[in-house]
């Protein structure tokens, strides 16, 4: 698996300019810094944000049979706090223990809609001993904006966030 300094591309967008690098470094920081666990997962959603095309970044825990929504970070809340392990994108990751792009949510039957900007999702799961414990869910106001890049990079922080959750 890549790690910090591994990513390379630098984007430009309205959030100014920044890399996946420069992100992954300042996560790398906070992750591992022995702080609790909720202000890590609220610093991480917000950390991501800084990517352009991350419009809503959210940090999902298993919870039995539901996910339950512990930190997020974006233009506006969500009313899916709570999401059934076989419903939406956000089930799909933890039941297939995989990362789902979604390039068009509008050709994806089981995306639930939570904003009305969102064209685009990655669902990322966060896995402990072969099992799914959290996940990182991103929406996009882009169409298919998510490239193996970010599939990398996503996963490295699911990896990173695992050995701490
Ligand atoms: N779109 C998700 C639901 C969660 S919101 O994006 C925050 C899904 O289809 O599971």
């Amino acid at each position: 698996m890549k790690g910090v300094g591994k990513f390379g591309e630098v984007m430009a967008g309205e959030k100014g300019k920044v890399s996946y690098d420069e992100v992954a470094a300042r996560l790398d920081k906070i992750i591992h810094s022995g702080s609790q666990r909720k202000a890590i997962t609220d610093f991480v959603c917000r950390e991501l944000r800084k990517i352009p095309h991350y419009t809503w970044v959210g940090i999902y825990n298993v919870d039995g049979s539901e996910l339950v929504l512990a930190s997020w970070s974006g233009p506006s809340s969500t009313q899916h706090t709570r999401i059934p392990l076989g419903q939406g994108i956000c089930g799909a990751a933890v039941t297939e223990k995989a990362t789902v792009i979604v390039p068009d949510v509008t050709e994806d039957p089981r995306y639930l809609q939570c904003f009305i900007n969102t064209r685009a999702e990655i669902v990322v799961p966060i896995m402990r001993d072969g099992a799914p414990i959290a996940e990182v869910d991103i929406d996009s106001d882009q169409l298919n904006p998510f490239g193996p890049t970010d599939k990398e990079f996503v996963e490295w922080v699911a990896h990173e966030l695992a050995t701490i959750l």
